[in-house]
């Protein structure tokens, strides 16, 4: 057997992948009979069509086996959420630009087998930067998606605020349970790190946390694990920290025609007429995919309520003027 093929077997074993791993054992079966070795061969098939056998008797056939979560224990609950999201990029509104690049992380993840064949490997540290409400977490929850991953989500500031003090020991802990599975991992809140920095409480506290995170960024990752981190304010992070990411990503407010696309997807059968799109337009810019989303899901909701089979301008508007008031309002 190659090492090509045992590499392969191990993969689709890391991943849980029972299918892909009997059907490398039957490349291998069929390597055997190539080569003249008919009783290897048979001996491999039997065994192959005997698990089979099996799969069939307990879980449905043809389905992966599912990653087992890992459930942080005791006082590490509630600090880690798992979930497995089941949304695709294509749900999402995005720039040509940031969708390719997505597009690619996507491929080089699902074709990670022929990189590393070829010595290389998948990009998996991403930073996602910018405004609240544009989408970075959604992404996160689009790439476990479109991977079929389970999205391990730490909310960096959460953690401070539960544990200063001993925040970069708690980090470590994590980091140990989770770096076994092979997962989408996001850390959100990210710039808590810079933010923090300069806290007269702060005794090493910091640089310790910053360490924990750098060291689980440069472990080796068996797993191609997708380590993602979001934050809002890029300039405070430290430079140790930026240089270790493959690929930053920056996302923005909508410009007048993405965010017309995103309001219209989500008003779905209710969507109103372009004639009336001019009377309000207007009213889009400066608001985020998050406070769009809100406007539109609100008069959806009264249109159903009502009875109502198309949105109007007027009340359209009116949800998207309410947005930009609160928005005033919160302003900081
Ligand atoms: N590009 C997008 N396409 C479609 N919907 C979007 C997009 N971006 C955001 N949304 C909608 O807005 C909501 C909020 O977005 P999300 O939570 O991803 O923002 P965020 O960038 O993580 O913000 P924050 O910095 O506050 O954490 C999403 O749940 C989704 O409904
Ligand atoms: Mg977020």
């Amino acid at each position: 057997m190659s090492t090509k093929h045992l590499v392969a077997l191990l993969n689709s074993h890391i991943d849980g992948d029972e299918e892909q791993f009997l059907s490398i054992a039957l490349q291998v079966a069929a390597q055997e009979a190539r080569q003249g070795r008919a009783d290897e061969a048979d001996k491999l098939k039997r065994l192959v069509q005997k698990a089979r056998d099996r799969q069939r008797g307990g879980r449905p056939a043809g389905g992966q086996t599912p990653i087992p979560l890992a459930r942080p224990r005791g006082e590490l609950q509630g600090l880690v959420e798992s979930s497995y999201p089941k949304i695709a990029l294509a749900s999402m509104v995005l720039s040509d630009d940031v969708r390719a690049r997505l597009m690619r992380v996507v491929r080089q993840q699902q074709e990670r087998a022929a990189l590393r064949d070829h010595g290389q490997v998948p990009t998996t540290h991403m930073l996602l930067v910018g405004p609240p409400g544009t989408g970075k977490t959604m992404t996160a929850s689009a790439l476990a998606g479109e991977l079929h991953l389970p999205l391990f989500t730490i909310r960096l500031e959460a953690l401070f605020s539960r544990y200063f003090g001993e925040t970069a020991g708690k980090l470590r802990l994590l980091f140990d349970q989770i770096a076994q599975t092979r997962g989408v991992y996001l850390l959100d809140e990210f710039d808590a790190i810079g933010a923090r920095r300069g806290d007269p409480n702060d005794v090493g506290e910091i640089r310790r946390v910053l360490n924990s995170v750098l060291a689980f960024m440069e472990e080796p990752n068996t797993t191609d694990s997708l380590v993602l981190a979001a934050t809002n304010h890029v300039e405070i992070l430290d430079e140790a920290l930026a240089r270790r990411f493959d690929e930053v990503i920056e996302y923005d407010l909508p410009d007048r025609a993405g965010a017309r696309a995103l309001v219209e997807r989500r008003l779905g059968k209710f969507k109103m007429s372009a004639r009336s799109w001019p009377s309000i337009e207007m009213k889009l810019d400066g608001l985020s995919q998050g406070e769009l989303v809100r406007a539109a899901d609100a008069v959806v909701k009264d249109a159903i309520l009502e009875g109502a089979s198309k949105v109007s301008s007027d009340v359209l508007g009116r949800a998207l003027q309410n947005r930009q008031t609160l928005k005033g309002k919160f302003r900081r």
